[in-house]
């Protein structure tokens, strides 16, 4: 998946914020490509993920997202983010059974994000083994009137010790007509 910021795409770009480390370049626009793009000449930047299979969610976990969420692309869903992130060496140097420990039993990801489902819909991309500036590039997707619980969520995330380990992130906010 290709995310192309340009002059042209589905999405106009509301803002772009740093949260911490290098911001990204504003643009006007955003292109979501699935498959081989046909990168526009004119990008300021693009990010490239893929989806992969789960790393961290267990069983049961699994099946509750699986029994509440929804899929992208619901037509009230007009707001959407595009959140970069890249996490620290001191992340990638732990072991799996470490990094699943902070992710949930010590940050509840999941619980937490249970919480805004199925109001919230998301996609997460891997772009770590691409050799791109992040790691993950997470997708979500809400209608106007979850904007407030979009925010309470992400102000939530942002408290947990798996923040800790958050070296860059990128907050960008789009909306379609
Ligand atoms: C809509 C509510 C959310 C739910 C239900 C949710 C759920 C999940 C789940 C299940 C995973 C693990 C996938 C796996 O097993 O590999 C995950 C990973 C991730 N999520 Fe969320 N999430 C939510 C919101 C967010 C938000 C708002 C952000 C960013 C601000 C975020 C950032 C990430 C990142 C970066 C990862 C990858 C972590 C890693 O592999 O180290 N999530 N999320």
């Amino acid at each position: 998946v290709t995310f192309a910021a340009s002059h042209t795409g589905q999405w106009a770009i509301d803002s772009v914020s740093p949260v911490i480390g290098e911001t990204l370049a504003p643009g006007s626009r955003l292109s979501v490509s699935e498959g081989a793009a046909d990168l526009a000449a004119d990008s300021i930047w693009t990010l490239r993920g893929v989806t992969s299979n789960t790393r961290y969610s267990n069983r049961t976990e699994v099946d509750r997202l699986t029994a509440v969420q929804e899929g992208l692309g619901r037509p009230q869903a007009t707001l959407a983010a595009l959140i970069p992130i890249r996490k620290s060496a001191a992340w990638w140097a732990l072991a799996q059974d470490e990094r699943r420990a902070i992710f949930e039993e010590q940050s509840r990801h999941i619980g937490i994000g249970l919480d805004y489902l199925p109001g919230v819909a998301r996609r997460l991309h891997h772009s770590r083994e691409l050799g791109e500036p992040f790691d993950f590039l997470t997708w979500f997707e809400y209608a106007p009137e979850h904007r407030d619980q979009f925010e309470e969520m992400v102000r939530r995330l942002r408290q947990t010790r798996e923040w800790d380990y958050v070296e860059r992130e990128v907050d960008i906010r789009l909306s379609r007509a």
